[in-house]
This record gives C-alpha cells, sequence and structure tokens, in this order.
C-alpha cells in the first residue's frame, strides 16, 4: 500500500486546474446502459473510483475506451448480464447507480446491498421507494442481492425524501430509470446537487424529456428509446473546495481553474468569514488567506448548503483558526473518522454526538496518521502541508478513489509530497 510522507510549513503558490467531476462522472457513465448507441464523455477523471466502474460495466456488456483526446466512449454491445455483484459494490458503494438504468433498460436488475463504510450507514431504501413508485413489479433481497425485475416501468409521482435530506444517487437511479417509463414521472423532494443537474443534462442530450432538474421537483417524460451523445462533464466542486482549503491553510495563493464558484456558494460565504480572500475570475477563482484565520460554525446540509464531502477539509482549517469552531455533521453524522488524526498532530477536537467543537491552536504537529476514507484522506494531507516537521498520512489509496494526482498538483505550487511504498 502506498504512503504520503509530507514535508510541513510551505506556503502554496500557483495555478491548479481542477479536473472532470467523479460525482457527475459515475452517474453518467451508469446511464449509459439505457442506450444501445455509443457515448463519449469528455473530463472523466482516471481515478480508481471511474476505473472500478469501467470494470463493472464492461461486465455489464459495455466496451469502453479511452481515445487520442482522453475522452471516454461507452457503448453497450450485450445486455445479457444483469449482475453487479458484492465484489463490485463491495470496493464501491457507488455502483448502486448501475439499478436504475439496468432495471429500465433490461427489464431486470441485480445488485448486491452495499454495506456500511467508514463515514456511516449507506442505507438504500429510498432507492427501492422509488422504483416501487414506478411500478416496479418484484423488488427482493436474494442472498445479500437487490433483485428488481419489472416488464416497464410506469410513470408516477415519486417521493425521496428521507431524515437527512434527499438521496443524490438515489435521485440518479429514479431520474435515469425514468426515463424510459411509461409516461410522466414527477420527482419530489428529489437532490439539487450540480452533479444531479449534469445527469438531468447528459439524459436530455441522449434525447429525455426532463425539466426541473436542480430543483426539488423534477418532472421526466418517458420515451420509447434514447439515442447516444458526445457530453461534457462540469468540474469537481469538491476537489476545488479541498484546493481552496489548501491555499488558505498554508497562507499562500492558488488560481484554480475551470472552476465554477456558482457550484460552491455555500464553501466560499464560510472561507470568506474565516478571513480567505476568494477573487472570483472567469471560469476560476484566486484563493489566499490573511495570517489569522477567525472562527465559525459550520452545519452540513443538502446543496445549496455545505457539502458533507468538504467537512472534513474545513475542519482541517479551522484546527488552526483564534478560537472556538462548531461544525455539525447532518448528512453522515459519523463521518468524523479524521478526529482521532488531527488530534495526534495536535489539534484540539471534541466530538459531542454529530458535532464537534474545534478550539483552535496555534500549530500542528507532523505525525504518522491514517487516511480512513476519502475526504478524511484529503483533510491529513492538508494539515500535513501545514504541520510542522513530518507527515506520514498511510493508506492513500483512499485518496486516489476521488483526487487525481493529488500529490502532482499540490507539489507544482510548492507542496512536499513523496508517494512511497508503504
Ligand atoms: C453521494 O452519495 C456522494 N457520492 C457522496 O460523496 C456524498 O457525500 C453524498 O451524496 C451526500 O452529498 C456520489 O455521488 C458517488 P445520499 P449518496 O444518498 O448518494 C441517507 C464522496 O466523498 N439515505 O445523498 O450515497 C444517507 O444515509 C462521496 O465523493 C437514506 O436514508 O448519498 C445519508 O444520511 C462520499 N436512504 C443521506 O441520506 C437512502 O435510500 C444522504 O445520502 C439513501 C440515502
Amino acid at each position: 500500500m502506498d504512503m504520503f510522507i509530507i514535508q510541513g510549513g510551505t506556503r502554496l503558490r500557483g495555478d491548479i486546474t481542477i479536473s472532470g467531476a467523479k460525482n457527475a462522472a459515475l452517474p453518467i457513465m451508469a446511464a449509459c446502459l439505457l442506450t444501445r448507441h455509443e457515448c463519449v464523455i469528455r473530463s472523466v477523471p482516471d481515478l480508481a473510483d471511474t476505473q472500478h466502474l469501467i470494470k463493472l460495466l464492461e461486465t455489464l456488456g459495455a466496451k469502453i475506451w479511452r481515445d487520442e483526446s482522453d475522452a471516454l466512449h461507452i457503448k453497450v454491445e450485450d445486455e445479457s448480464c444483469c449482475l453487479a455483484d458484492y465484489e463490485s459494490v463491495r470496493r464501491m458503494r457507488a455502483s448502486i447507480c448501475v439499478l436504475g438504468p439496468l432495471l429500465a433498460r433490461r427489464h431486470l436488475a441485480e445488485v448486491s446491498m452495499p454495506g456500511g463504510c467508514a463515514i456511516g450507514d449507506r442505507p438504500i431504501n429510498l432507492h427501492l421507494r422509488g422504483l416501487e413508485a414506478l411500478g416496479t413489479q418484484k423488488i427482493s433481497l436474494e442472498s445479500g442481492n437487490i433483485v428488481a425485475e419489472s416488464p416497464y416501468l410506469k410513470g408516477s409521482e415519486v417521493f425521496l425524501g428521507g431524515p437527512f435530506g434527499s438521496t443524490v444517487l438515489g435521485t440518479a437511479n429514479i431520474l435515469s430509470a425514468a426515463t424510459l417509463a411509461r409516461g410522466r414521472t414527477v420527482i419530489e423532494s428529489a437532490a439539487c446537487e450540480p452533479e444531479i443537474v449534469d445527469l438531468g443534462n447528459f439524459l436530455n442530450s441522449l434525447g429525455a424529456k426532463i425539466t426541473g432538474h436542480g430543483t426539488p421537483r423534477i418532472t421526466i417524460d418517458g420515451v420509447e428509446e434514447l439515442q447516444g451523445s458526445d457530453y461534457e462533464i462540469i468540474p469537481d466542486r469538491i476537489e476545488a473546495g479541498t484546493f481552496m482549503v489548501a491555499a488558505a491553510i498554508t497562507n499562500g495563493e492558488l488560481t484554480l481553474h475551470n472552476c465554477r464558484t456558482e457550484h460552491l456558494m455555500a464553501v466560499i460565504d464560510r472561507l470568506n468569514l474565516i478571513g480567505v480572500e476568494v477573487e472570483r475570475l472567469t471560469n476560476a477563482v484566486r484563493v489566499s488567506s490573511a495570517r489569522r484565520l477567525n472562527p465559525v460554525d459550520i452545519t452540513t446540509q443538502p446543496y445549496p448548503g455545505f457539502p458533507t464531502d468538504l467537512q472534513a477539509q474545513l475542519m482541517a482549517l479551522l484546527c488552526l483558526a483564534d478560537g472556538n469552531s462548531i461544525i455539525t455533521e447532518k448528512i453522515f453524522p459519523d463521518r468524523f473518522m479524521h478526529i482521532a488524526e488531527l488530534n495526534r498532530m495536535g489539534a484540539r477536537l471534541r466530538k459531542e454526538g454529530p458535532t464537534v467543537v474545534v478550539q483552535g491552536v496555534r500549530e500542528l504537529i507532523g505525525a504518522p496518521v491514517m487516511a480512513s476514507d476519502l475526504r478524511a484522506s484529503a483533510a491529513l494531507v492538508l494539515a500535513g502541508m501545514v504541520a510542522q516537521g513530518q507527515t506520514e498520512v498511510r493508506r492513500v489509496y483512499h485518496i486516489d478513489r476521488g483526487y487525481y494526482g493529488i500529490e502532482d498538483k499540490l507539489n507544482k505550487v510548492g507542496a512536499h509530497i513523496e508517494r512511497v511504498k508503504e
């Protein structure tokens, strides 16, 4: 397994280009199962997660290749296999996003129930309730696999609200499935994330009839068949937010290119209160910070609220604020594996249920730490870049799932991160 050895204390300066959004790419790649025509998808980042979904789609009969411009081509050639097995889903819960497309196109889907993971329980009850509302004739649990079977789907009103707000991949599954349902579907309490907007735009480029994506009410008029498409996915707002924190935590100055600031309003709002300068440029943003950081309160919410995927990164930054901050996690209440590791580096974090008191300290001290999940790992890299001395981050395979070449991008602007075999 790989490990990062990070020498702390350098201020980052320079330019970084943001890659395509992992969480837009995954449901869009899965939606290619809805058509036999070739789809070309541009800016799909070459990550462990996207590589993993490519393998799963190939077992489901898709031919997949990248052309010389690095665009991903997906063409379904064999629709006989409808099984996404435990091995596939165990390694990436987002594999669940093949459920809706498989059922709608092949009338049968057998997908392993995703287990829990480091950030908490990953239920799919809302996905299944949505498919039931679309008239799925049979949904059962057989040896750990969800088996959904239906000769056709029927448009209807589908409510996707849950105790923690809506569901992003649940919305993706129902939105995708409804494109081939008979009649009109209205999804109430749909997720509004930019990645759902991107999926809706992609599906419309295939010939679907979707309106309202990006709002809590999405309307889909089913069609007989979908075509192919050549589509460019949106930039990764979570990668961009992570690098904004990198500029702030090292007291440096970074210009992030291919960055859609309208996707980061809640994050920019908090960063401004902390004392971080965020200058909006054309399709880019320049970020710098004063040395003194103000404490703030953060509560994670569904989009357009503060994203749970940037909670750990902001926690790392607020470890160095002048005073106490309060961070409350409303989406995944157990998403705090990074606390113990940051405390090993001299942070003063105290968890009280879904809330963490972040007592600002003067400095962090480098130490050996363990990555546990994708975004917690990013927080440890951020802390390592500002800590005094050396930090070793173990199990960086977590970070490879969602950040394309993160050490190269950061070293190019002054970081000292070395990838070694553990
Ligand atoms: C997506 O996961 C993202 N993953 C996650 O990003 C992100 O943290 C999450 O949305 C929330 O924004 C991808 O897009 C691949 P949810 P998803 O269903 O769709 C509860 C990352 O770091 N819930 O929106 O699986 C659930 O327990 C990853 O890139 C139900 O109760 O998340 C959670 O509390 C991590 N029943 C809340 O809803 C359900 O059927 C939001 O989950 C489904 C979800």
